[in-house]
């Protein structure tokens, strides 16, 4: 089966194709085309929902047509189509949806919305070769997704069995870090601009807070961090302005906000590891791309006798071939959408109303 998936939900459009042989062992990424707005949004310290969707809708048939001819398919070869449906901005996720309805339409084969945040969670699986030969995929695990707009510890049974065990009870842990970048004076998105900047930095030199790390649920927040900045930079510089910062100040601060929110993710995923039982743990997201956050994991998971699985790199933040793989699950398991799906700017994650 070769599968089509498409995501518009926020600042990338992206195309990607996925082959899988009918035995269901192995998925390869025939290609996988990201076209970046990212350039175009930092000119305004944020993503401009207006201009994300026209942007979507004058790239897509050129990304679409570069996933294709990366892959040596036509569209003819397609045997199902598959499409972020939400969560996202509303106007960038229809460009995308709609593409996807129409040419599943045209080509009279069937159509797959996917949540946004469940290709997150079954990004780590895509390129586990071993993992894709097992009949059920994905296997019970434990999920970290820890993106721009989301921070969820879930306690996977199966595919679409997702129980919530905690969340950001206010900003997410790619939030946070693009906020404090913000005030910092850093470009947007502020994850990566942190990541590099705390390399050089050491992480003890400023006190800031870790909410929640003590308490006995799996619930986050973050938005402390903020705060504390705030009340900090006027200490460091003249009226408080980071334009003023010396560059071991910056740095310091920049190590700092990062060991905060990865102690926060590791003690609380370190619990939840040991209250589920589970003996693998799979982090996906823009901020599993974050250094810090991959050497601290897996040390954790060595000392636990964990299996830790991270998405590569380049598929943490938003790309198709984790669109298209979680279609692909779907599909598999014989779960197609109705061509009269429409989007959800806040679709949850099945299980999202029931904690356990
Ligand atoms: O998953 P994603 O592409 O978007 C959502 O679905 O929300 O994640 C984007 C987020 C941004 O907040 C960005 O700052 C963060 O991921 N990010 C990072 C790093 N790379 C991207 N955060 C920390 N360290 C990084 N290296
Ligand atoms: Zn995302």
């Amino acid at each position: 089966m070769r599968i089509l998936g498409i995501e518009s939900s926020c600042d990338e459009t992206a195309a990607a194709l996925l082959e899988t042989s009918d035995s269901g062992s192995g998925v390869r990424v025939l290609s996988s085309v990201i076209s970046t707005q990212i350039p175009l949004h930092r000119l305004y310290g944020g993503v401009i929902p207006e201009l994300a969707s026209r942007n979507h809708s004058g790239c897509l048939p050129s990304v679409l047509q570069d996933a294709l001819s990366q892959a040596g398919c036509g569209i003819e070869q397609v045997d199902a189509f598959a499409a972020t449906g939400g969560p996202g901005l509303v106007a960038a996720l229809l460009v995308g949806h709609t593409a996807a309805k129409a040419l599943a339409l045209a080509a009279g084969k069937p159509f797959v919305s996917v949540n946004h945040l469940e290709g997150h969670l079954l990004s780590p699986f895509l390129h586990c070769p071993e993992e894709l030969t097992r009949p059920h995929m994905p296997p019970p695990h434990l999920g970290l997704v820890v993106s721009g707009g989301h921070t969820l510890l879930l306690d996977v049974r199966g595919l679409g069995d997702y129980r919530l065990l905690g969340r950001s009870r206010d900003d997410a842990a790619g939030e946070a870090f693009d906020k404090v970048a913000k005030m910092l004076d850093l470009p947007y998105p502020g994850g990566p601009e942190i990541d590099t900047r705390a390399e050089q930095g050491d992480p003890q030199r400023f006190e800031l807070p870790r909410p929640m790390l003590h308490e006995p649920h799996f619930d986050f927040s973050f938005s402390g961090l903020k705060t504390a900045i705030l009340y900090t930079l006027p200490k460091l510089s003249p009226g408080g302005d980071p334009r003023e910062l010396d560059p071991t100040t910056l740095c310091d601060l920049c190590a700092g906000v990062r060991e905060a929110i990865v102690d926060v993710l590791a003690q609380k995923t370190l619990r939840a590891l040991r209250h589920t039982g589970h003996r693998i743990l799979a982090i996906s997201g823009g901020v599993s791309c974050n250094k810090a956050l991959r050497a601290r994991m897996s040390d954790l998971c060595r000392r636990e006798g964990v299996r830790l699985l991270l998405p590569p790199p380049a598929l943490t933040t938003d790309n198709a071939a984790m669109i298209a793989y979680a279609g692909l699950l779907h599909a598999r398991a014989g779960e197609f959408s109705p061509l009269e799906a429409t989007v959800d700017p806040n679709l949850p994650l099945a299980g999202f109303a029931t904690r356990s």
